[in-house]
């Protein structure tokens, strides 16, 4: 099938991928959810593609008494459940004949003397110093104390090799947090060590952000306030809480994805044409826009941003209950699983613009997108009976599902008479590129292994964004509930409507 695309399509051969050095993968927490979701089945698919460094060892660390065997057997069905295509046998075996499993605690020195160990028995199997590429998959307060503790035993440096840790998310949950971990991760590591990780920066259609705006001339020169009227960013899902109650009741809608992923959302569309597309070219424009974002008063907060909780509703078809009834919700719980914000972003680009921004557990349907809404036309000329008339153009970039590009335009109805109406033009991935895109983690991973840091988040980077939402968490956090509801399978909450500028309104989802 690939071969066969290659010959068919020459666009395809924009998917290939580049080599890694060889290199010990540990995974920190490689027995929990997010390893068994995401990061085994994207080792799988990179191994699958030959993509994966010649010499590669696969070290998995967490509590828990698992021979070697066990984690194996473990790993595979893991695999087996989650991956994106149906696992190889042969591929599978190759991948997982060698892994090790190091178990013990996180603060515990006898761990990481395991853990040299078989480091050390990995180097001495691949025949030369292998890189360290260090996976924090583990809840969030281990994060500092792993660091910590690799840099007690001196795994944090070593002479021929790289040494690389790669921190998941959330990343505090405060901006004190968030610069408390920074200072004991920078304390063990250099800044050109650490990976932060953010999975949207690891979707194609993320990248193609940059793509669509910097390598064509078509859209660069009405990308700013003279021609966008204002920018619509929603990231909307179906789905409810899940089994995930624990780690929601502490993070909220605004945490859990505006502070990273819509935020790095409306860099993307906002930050000026870096120098070239280097790690840190790209990051210095995206804080750039993160600083010309002005913070939010407390006052402020209840202008420029709702939260709300789904209520019992319809989904699917199916009767699902509310936010509060969810296993392992307080009855009483003021979390909200809904934000929208109107930002702006006070710069020569964009001054006057608002960038809406929404996401929320349960709505309609799940759909992220970035809809840039033009100016209308000065002279609506158009007026025939019949006529929808000249809408202002509108340039849609999906993220996901339906991954493309579509821009309305207006045009002539055939006929005898001048009617006008929208139409789409649409680029979609699938059929331009005859292939599936890979699964973020994908990416991440094999970036993270070959050291180029372009699609992680940098120290500033993730402190400038924890400081536009830190005001917000504030403001919410001291008032009382109970929140807005909104019934889930729903458009989200009418109260949603507050923060827009007269005459502006939320997309349909
Ligand atoms: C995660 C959030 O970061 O992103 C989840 O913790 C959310 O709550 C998920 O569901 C959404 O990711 P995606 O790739 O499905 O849009």
């Amino acid at each position: 099938m690939t071969g066969l695309a290659t010959l068919e399509n020459p666009l395809v051969e924009g998917l290939e991928r580049l080599p890694a050095d060889p290199t010990a993968l540990c995974i920190f927490g490689a027995t929990g959810d997010l390893a068994r979701r995401k990061l085994m089945p994207a080792l799988y698919n990179l191994a699958h593609e030959g993509s994966l460094p010649e010499r590669f060892f696969l070290i998995g660390v967490a509590r828990g008494d698992l021979t070697d065997e066990d984690f194996r057997s473990q790993a595979a069905e893991a695999i087996l459940t989650y991956s994106r295509r149906p696992p190889d046998a042969a591929v599978l075996r190759a991948l997982l004949e060698g892994a090790r499993f190091v178990p013990g605690s996180f603060g515990e020195d006898p761990l990481y003397d395991a853990l040299a160990s078989a480091l050390g028995d990995c180097d001495a199997q691949a025949g030369v110093p292998l890189n360290r590429t260090f996976y924090l998959s583990t809840a969030p307060e281990f994060f500092s104390v792993i660091a910590e503790r690799l840099g007690a035993h001196g795994l944090n440096r070593r002479e021929n090799a790289a040494v690389r840790i790669v921190i998941e998310k959330p990343f505090g949950t405060t901006l004190a947090e968030a610069k408390a971990l920074n200072r004991h991760v920078l304390a063990v590591f250099s800044e050109s060590q650490v990976f932060r990780i953010d999975h949207y920066l690891g979707k194609e259609t993320v990248q193609n952000l940059l793509a669509f705006r910097f390598a064509n001339s078509l859209f660069e020169p009405a990308w700013n306030r003279n021609t966008v009227d204002s920018v619509q960013i929603t990231a909307a899902e179906d789905l409810g809480i899940g089994g995930r109650a624990g780690y929601y009741e502490r993070a909220g809608a605004l945490r859990d994805l505006v502070q990273n992923h819509m935020l790095q959302l409306l860099s993307h569309v906002a930050m000026e044409p870096p120098v070239d597309f280097s790690a840190d070219e790209v990051r210095d424009e995206k804080v750039k826009v993160l600083r010309a974002i002005p913070l939010p008063t407390e006052d402020g907060a209840f202008r420029m941003a709702v939260r709300a909780q789904y209520g019992p509703g319809v989904v699917g078809g199916e009767p699902v209950p509310g936010y509060l009834e969810e296993p392992g919700v307080p009855r009483d719980s003021i979390t909200e699983t809904y934000a929208a914000l109107r930002l702006n972003v006070e710069s020569w680009r964009w001054a006057g613009v608002p960038f809406y921004l929404r996401t929320g557990k349960r709505l309609a349907r799940k759909v992220t997108e970035i809809a840039i809404r033009l100016k209308p036309v000065p002279h609506p000329g158009f007026t025939q009976q019949g006529s929808i008339g000249a809408q202002p153009n509108q340039v849609i970039l999906t993220i996901q599902p339906d991954e493309g590009v579509s821009i309305s335009l207006s045009a002539k109805i055939p006929g005898t008479r001048m009617r006008i109406r929208p139409v789409l033009m649409q680029f979609l991935y699938g059929s331009s590129f005859l292939s599936e895109s890979p699964e973020a983690y994908e990416r991440l991973i094999a970036d993270a292994m070959r050291g180029d840091a372009t699609l992680f988040t940098r120290n500033d980077e993730v402190e400038a964004q924890w400081r536009i939402c830190d005001p917000i968490v504030q403001a919410w956090g001291s008032t009382p509930g109970p929140l807005p509801q909104y019934s889930a399978g729903s458009q989200g909450p009418p109260e949603a409507d507050l923060i827009l500028r007269p005459g502006d309104a939320w997309r349909r989802i």
